[in-house]
């Protein structure tokens, strides 16, 4: 889409933040509606940089972000979920000494619907952990784990999830079937995403719309179908 639909979800404007006093992001402006949006750019360009911001982990150092119309600019980390903000990070988005159902449960502890019935639709959607409901979280394969950190965020019945390279490292197989579920999560439920990826072919095949950033900077915001691979390559700086 060419648009944000309307009603944004997110609302991003002059955002800056990084660490140790030094900035990472300059001045990032940001508007996402009810679709997939990808951020991409190279390695420490700041993607991770951004979801974490967005998430409350990062403290920013100006700017302002509106999350569903309300200012969430200062609000604590552990009060985006409960928003819904699902956010699963690059890496370390299990809690490794819980089972996977408990891990589920622990996103099912937010909003009102029974655990119950979100624990069917994330089974639905991945269908490999029923299986796996009694393993430490901490004894999955990578793959594995990517499915049951971003199963345990829809458990928490996000509005808008950030999904930091849910794929890097997978095998191809695996790469394919994220992308597919990543489509269905924002085609039938409707979850606005934001996703970060290094993978950039696949990023396009479910985005409406992409960022390229570059060292910190909003290099590129168009459709996703009009990112040329040259204008790619600029903002990757090859
Ligand atoms: N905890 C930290 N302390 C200091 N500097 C950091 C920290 N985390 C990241 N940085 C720096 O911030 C910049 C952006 O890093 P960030 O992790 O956001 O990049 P990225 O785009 O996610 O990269 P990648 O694709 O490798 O995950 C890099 O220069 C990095 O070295
Ligand atoms: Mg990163």
């Amino acid at each position: 889409m060419s648009e944000t639909n309307g009603s944004l979800v997110l609302e991003v404007s002059g955002l800056r933040s990084g660490y140790h006093g030094v900035n990472v992001l300059k001045d990032i402006d940001l508007e996402v509606g009810n679709e997939v949006f990808s951020v991409l750019g190279a390695n420490g360009a700041g993607k991770t940089t951004l979801l974490g911001t967005l998430a409350r982990l990062i403290p920013l150092t100006a700017g302002a972000i509106t999350f569903q119309g309300e200012d969430v600019t200062h609000i604590p980390a552990f009060e985006t979920a409960a928003r819904g903000m699902g956010y699963v990070p690059q890496e370390r988005g299990v809690f490794p000494e819980l089972t996977v159902l408990e891990n589920l449960l622990v996103g099912g502890m937010i909003g009102e619907r029974s655990a119950y019935e979100r624990m069917r639709e994330v089974f639905d959607l991945f269908p490999d952990l029923e299986a796996l409901q009694g393993q430490l979280a901490g004894t999955l394969s990578g793959g594995e784990s990517r499915m049951v950190a971003c199963a345990r965020a829809l458990m928490q019945d996000p509005v808008l999830l950030l999904l930091d390279e849910p794929t890097a490292g997978l095998s191809p197989l695996y790469v394919d079937m994220f992308f597919e579920k990543i489509d269905e999560i924002h085609q039938t439920r409707g979850v606005s995403i934001i996703l970060a990826e290094q993978n950039a072919t696949k990023a396009l095949e479910v985005a409406d719309r992409v960022m390229v950033l570059s060292l910190g900077e909003a290099f590129a915001v168009m459709d996703a179908a009009e990112l040329t691979t040259e204008k790619l390559k600029e903002g990757y700086r090859i």
